[in-house]
């Protein structure tokens, strides 16, 4: 399924049709569709969400999504939202990247739950997993009834072929997939591997601006949404496609007898998206300190408490750092929230070694961390007089207001780093009360 290229903008009212005369006019079900389509309605709010947040889209499609045969669990159990087994440790934990795929593996078998909150059922909280995959889907379509899956490459380029269009994103970019909507992920490269944030919560959305104003961090019109595009594919006789599901925590396959990205055309304002990091307009201190990292939140899914958000995606991109006076990488801290961090490209300024492209580390709530010994000997003693100019870095980080529970088997990974606390014991006492 080839891309028929984008439509720009955050949660606008789109339309669009791979053949021209698909969409009705001033209706949304007509008595016929043309081209004897179904028309089928796909809502990601409620029918009653504030209109300002409400979000749907119509369909016009070959089969009904209501076409495939009965569902069975599907055994894929790296995979999975039990995040409540027994106790958690509030330890800083640190990982290197999940090993690449070895034997044949695409995007839904690579799939690797490193931790998470809440759950599904509770409709808040996140998954968070890893990916690593050596071929496309073949046959195979997925979708989440869970929550949206925000999707972030760090080594290959993905096609997302979606019903309502074709995504194509490298490193350095995001997709988000809206809860519920197929997909078939195909490679680019030989190899890839990323991040997934799996929303269960309010969708997500770009920030308020407060006295930033008008423009800046992620800016609308740098959201691109696809435009419609659809295959046509049976499968042979007597031979059948899976369609596999996320549902309730756990993975479920059906057989379906044709390709369901077969949506000829669309509108609404539910639809899948992707955006550029590198394109973001990174603000920072040009006097003193170092402000909050809130300052570089890209999306955030806001929670039933104002100002507290079920899950905020921030990014830490190349930026100049000028602050005079002042300890110019991140402070040491503790925070009410919870961060799992992974690094996209290059190296991140808080920490010398140990954190590299595909890692990932997780601090939770009230546990302390930052710049490891290495990077606190340096940029206190940096000469600020010169700006510094950090490039080539790309890290980002899931902050959520709930504890982040690792998985048992991320514990247990063989590509946990056990010494991680070991970068903070070089730290010297340096009091001198005289
Ligand atoms: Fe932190």
């Amino acid at each position: 399924m080839k891309s028929n290229g984008y439509q720009s903008g955050f949660g606008n009212e789109f339309a669009t049709e791979a053949l021209p005369g698909t969409l009705p006019v001033g209706r949304n079900s007509p008595q016929q569709v043309a081209h004897g389509l179904y028309a089928e309605q796909l809502t990601g709010t409620a029918f009653t969400a504030p209109r300002h947040a409400n979000r749907r889209s119509w369909l016009y499609r070959i089969r009904p999504a209501a076409m495939h045969g009965p569902f069975a669990p599907f055994d894929q159990p790296r995979l999975h939202n039990d995040f409540q087994a027994g106790a958690v440790t509030p330890d800083q934990l640190r990982w290197d990247p999940l090993p690449l795929a070895t034997t044949p593996t695409d995007f839904v078998d690579g799939l690797f739950t490193m931790a998470g909150n809440g759950s599904p059922q509770a409709q808040t909280g996140i998954g968070i997993h890893l990916y690593a995959a050596n071929r496309s889907m073949q046959g195979r379509f997925f979708y989440d009834a869970d929550g949206e899956l925000l999707i972030v490459p760090q080594l290959g380029r993905l096609r997302i072929a979606t019903e309502l269009g074709v995504l194509e994103i490298e490193p350095q970019e995001i997709a988000v997939i809206p809860r519920g909507v197929r997909f078939r992920v195909e490679l680019l490269d030989e190899q890839a591997r990323g991040y997934v944030c799996e929303n269960f919560g309010a969708m997500l959305r770009l920030p308020d601006l407060g006295p930033i104003g008008s423009n800046g961090l992620a800016n609308p019109r740098d959201f691109l949404i696809p435009h419609a595009a659809y295959e046509d594919i049976d499968a042979a006789p007597g031979e059948s496609f899976e369609l596999i599901g996320k549902f309730q925590g756990h993975l479920w396959r059906a057989d379906i007898g044709h390709s369901p990205l077969d949506v000829v055309g669309w509108h609404g304002n539910y639809a899948p998206y992707k955006y550029d990091l590198r394109r973001f307009n990174t603000i920072g201190s040009i006097s003193y300190d170092h402000p909050d990292p809130s300052i570089f939140l890209v999306l955030h899914s806001p929670s039933d408490t104002p100002g507290t958000s079920n899950i905020d995606f921030a990014i830490f991109p190349p930026r100049w750092l000028v602050a005079q006076d002042t300890f110019r990488p991140p402070w040491f801290h503790r925070n009410i929230a919870s961060e799992f961090m992974g690094l996209i490209h290059g190296a991140y300024d808080a920490k010398a070694e140990g954190f590299v492209p595909g890692g990932s580390s997780l601090h939770n709530s009230m546990t302390g961390h930052g710049p490891d010994a290495a990077t606190f000997d340096k940029a206190s003693h940096a000469d600020l007089a010169k700006p510094d100019v950090i490039r080539d870095t790309m890290a980002f980080m899931f902050e959520t207001r709930g504890v982040i529970r690792p998985t048992t088997q991320a514990l247990a990974a063989t590509h946990r780093q056990r010494d991680y606390q070991a970068c903070w014991a070089g730290l010297q006492k340096r009091f001198s009360g005289s």
